[in-house]
């Protein structure tokens, strides 16, 4: 089974978290599947709130309504993928740069479920270099303190968040306590925010295997 049938696994069995009414939805390949699944039951939902422009763009051509945060109140679910969880369900997000707004519609979600394909999970993060959305100003001086704290920034080049900003990828970290480093960035001036979503991590991991879509709950 190639990585993209184990991502499209994952993203059906999402499917069964989806009680009608809105669905926040998150960005990227898994994604994608998720929501060519969601445009088959779109009649059972109100509506989807986007975590960026090319899952907005994706939805509205399947004919999925998509509403603005400011105009819903909270959301019963999210749904959205990672580059790599541990067993606490801690995350690396950011991969495809949606970072900042993933991060703002899993707060306004009651239930997070993460999908992914099986490679995602990890015993300790950091191989994939973590991402942060930084104000372009502020680029040189958030990369010397990523460097104390010892990781090897580098610069997204090309890439525009959007929200305007850039990215610095951190390569070179092993994260024993993301929630820690997860304060310790975000307070850096210039960070828009860190792609650790460890302090509101998920509520269930879905990983796409070769024996099935296998469900986790946090250790
Ligand atoms: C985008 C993300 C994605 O969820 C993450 O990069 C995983 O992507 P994919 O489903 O393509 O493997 O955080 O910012």
């Amino acid at each position: 089974m190639t990585q993209d049938e184990m991502k499209r696994l994952a993203a059906e069995a999402a499917l069964d978290y989806v009680e009608g009414g809105l669905v926040g939805v998150g960005t990227g390949s898994t994604v994608n599947h998720f929501i060519d699944f969601l445009a088959k039951i779109k009649n059972k939902i109100e509506g989807a709130v986007s975590s960026s422009e090319a899952s907005t763009q994706r939805m509205e051509a399947l004919g999925i309504r998509v509403f603005d945060l400011n105009e819903v109140g909270d959301l019963s679910l999210y749904v959205d993928g990672a580059d790599e969880s541990n067993h606490h369900l801690e995350l690396i997000k950011g991969g495809g740069g949606a970072l900042t707004r993933e991060k703002i519609v899993a707060a306004a979600s009651d239930k997070f479920v993460c999908i992914a394909d099986g490679s995602k999970l990890v015993e300790v993060m950091g191989r994939f270099p973590l991402p942060v959305e930084v104000i372009p100003m502020a680029r040189s001086y958030v990369a010397r303190e990523l460097v104390k704290l010892g990781g090897t920034p580098v610069w997204r080049q090309g890439l525009v968040t959007d929200n305007g900003n850039v990215i610095l990828d951190v390569e070179g970290l092993a994260i024993h306590q993301p929630r820690e480093l997860e304060q310790l960035i975000n307070n850096i001036p210039g960070v828009v925010t860190v792609g650790l979503f460890a302090l509101r991590g998920a509520d269930v991991l879905i990983l796409g295997t070769a024996a099935g879509a296998r469900r986790l709950e946090p250790v």
